[in-house]
């Protein structure tokens, strides 16, 4: 049984897994600055006897795993490896040593258990054909995105990927289970910056001035009608303003309002479209109101599609090894993540790998200065992407 051996080899380096994950999590390093971190990946794949390893974008690596007939298929595997500028607030022994910088989106989790699944599929060998391609990206966390950098690098050619697979933690779902969406799963993410000048003056004669306060309240209702009133009801779309600073005083009114806020699509088309509309109605409603907009919608991350085939393979492996029991069917989740640059290039499946422990406390969400997993998901997240992997090799 395929399974079985996969379980017992992912047994076999939990230990050693769990190791580097602590040592990661203890020195994490921000976006394109991974230099530690790739030395590390790097000697712990020479130690486990995977010598085809080549650096990509500066700061991360591509490993070839080679089966018995190498040049069959190939399959792509994708772990990120940077981490966040967070302070971390744990207490726990492997305590980021990086004042204000934390793995606080678990990409120690998922480096380490790929690592795992590397030392898996290289002891499988014999049992498949074709080669797989271990990508360790760096920079997910950072525009323009590391998997763009490593995409225009040439990851995808050379012996040219099939699928792409990647994993990521996810604190709403328990150690043990992982969960799966078919299709459109996470959005497109952009960066909105605004600015309002009016004219500042007395809060006691605003004839005499252009308020920019009360114009920008204006602004941050106007740009909901963009997501209830423009956006089509199959179109998912989310504008949220999380920024605004106008320095005033009690009876000062500012010169100038400053706003920073994030667009979220699921639809290339529409998200174009929604950047004229947010333009537009800034601009409009500021003018209206006599003061002038500068706005600026960058664009960041495209949505994520998960190929229906390869997720669907990739979930039924999932139940197989893990039982029907432990996976879940996911709801779209309108979080960006540059592993969308993959999936709009090959066939892919980015599925989520739970990590919570409510008994242990263990229930923190995503880039929050607590967060932390059950280590017990990283025996799961080795052995399941190595059984995943060895389904698509074998199909
Ligand atoms: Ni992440």
């Amino acid at each position: 049984m395929v399974a079985e051996q996969v379980k017992n080899l992912s047994g076999e380096i939990f230990e050693r897994v769990v190791a580097f994950r602590r040592e990661m999590h203890q020195n994490p390093e921000l976006s394109f600055e991974e230099f530690e971190t790739q030395k590390r990946i790097r000697k712990f794949l020479l130690d486990i006897g995977i010598t085809d390893v080549k650096d990509c974008a500066n700061t991360g690596l591509i490993a070839l795993i080679k089966g018995k007939n190498p040049d069959k298929k190939t399959i792509g595997l994708r772990a990120d490896i940077d981490a966040l500028p967070i302070k971390e607030e744990n207490q726990c022994e492997y305590k980021s040593s990086n004042e204000g910088v934390m793995h606080a989106c678990g990409h120690d989790v998922h480096t380490s258990s790929m690592l795992g699944t590397a030392y898996i599929l290289n002891k499988l060998r014999d049992q498949f054909e074709g080669t797989v391609k271990v990508v360790f990206q760096p920079g997910e966390e950072r525009l323009p995105g590391g998997a763009s950098i490593m995409i225009k690098e040439g990851v995808l050619q050379n012996p040219t990927v099939e699928t792409m697979t990647g994993q990521h933690v996810m604190p709403l779902i328990d150690a043990g289970k992982v969960g799966f969406r078919k299709g459109l799963y996470m959005a497109s993410a952009d960066e909105i910056y605004i600015t309002i000048h009016g004219k500042g003056g007395h809060g006691a004669h605003p004839h005499m001035n252009v308020d920019p306060i009360a114009i920008s309240a204006q602004v941050i209702t106007a740009l909901q009608q963009v997501v209830s009133r423009q956006a089509k009801p199959a179109m998912p779309t989310v504008v949220s303003i999380g920024k605004i600073v106008g320095l005033g005083s009690t009876n000062i009114i500012p010169d100038k309002v400053e706003m920073e806020g994030t667009l979220r699509t699921f639809n290339e088309e529409w998200r174009m479209e929604a950047h004229k509309r947010i333009i537009q109605v800034a601009t409009s409603v500021t003018e209206a109101l006599g003061g002038q907009c500068e706005i600026e919608v960058r664009k960041g991350y495209p949505f994520l599609n998960n190929h229906e085939e390869t997720t669907e393979q990739a979930r039924q492996a999932a139940v197989e090894y893990l039982g029907e029991e432990n996976v879940e069917d996911l709801d779209i989740w309108p979080a960006g993540e540059d592993f969308a640059y993959f999936s709009q290039e090959v066939d892919s499946c980015f599925y989520r790998l739970g990590i919570r422990n409510e008994e242990k406390g263990i229930t923190s969400m995503l880039h929050t200065p607590t967060f932390d997993i059950d280590e017990s998901a990283l025996e799961v997240g080795a052995g399941l992407m190595a059984f995943i992997a060895l389904k698509q090799l074998n199909a």
